[in-house]
């Protein structure tokens, strides 16, 4: 299952196909790596996930009870995605309003997005850079209104009790959220 790459020795690749059918042996497997899988990976430096959100999540599970946090690097290939709750047509949506501290706006934004989507689309700037709960570059403090914080791979539980959260693993659903993009840490 692990491939020793000749001219790099200290390098060891496993290979793990998700979607087609594996039907001989060799250095492959089928399905998503599970937890005994990556205990194989023994003591490394660092781990590099890459995939969707919810693989990333998953991944990243796993490693961690076996690694700190510092070791692994996380690239997701998409978005979070929005809850059941928080898609268009739902009820709750119907009284969504975003108050936006820094400029007393009340913007009304189309439901059933992310709080950044909703803040872009009404032409409000936010700094973003991956867009996936991970780079940490637009967080901002949220308060009241009904709201869904997807899982991220930055903030803290002490940052969430606090008030932090990412925009772009932000959903919110209804009532009006007060949203502060200038908070200071
Ligand atoms: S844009 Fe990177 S965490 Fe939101």
């Amino acid at each position: 299952m692990t491939l020793r790459i000749g001219l790099l020795p200290q390098v060891a690749a496993a290979h793990f196909v998700t979607r087609e059918a594996i039907t001989g042996k060799g250095h492959f497997s089928a399905g998503r790596p599970q937890a005994n899988d990556l205990k194989r990976l023994g003591n490394p430096d660092s781990v590099v996930i890459c995939g969707s959100h919810g693989f990333a999540l998953g991944m990243r599970e796993h490693l961690q009870a076996e690694l700190p946090a510092s070791r692994l690097l996380i690239e997701s290939f998409s978005a979070p995605v929005a809850p059941v709750a928080a898609t268009p047509g739902s009820e709750a949506n119907d009284t969504l309003r975003l108050h936006l501290k820094h400029t007393g706006q009340v913007l009304e934004p189309p439901a059933g997005k992310s709080l950044l989507e909703m803040l872009e689309t009404s032409g409000i700037e936010v700094r973003s850079v991956c867009r996936a709960g991970i780079c940490g570059h637009c967080r901002l403090k949220v308060s009241e209104g009904e709201y869904t914080l997807e899982p991220d791979f930055c903030l803290t539980d002490k940052d969430k009790d606090e008030g932090w959260a990412l925009a772009c693993c932000t959903f919110p659903t209804s009532g009006t959220l007060k949203v502060d993009l200038n908070a200071s840490a």
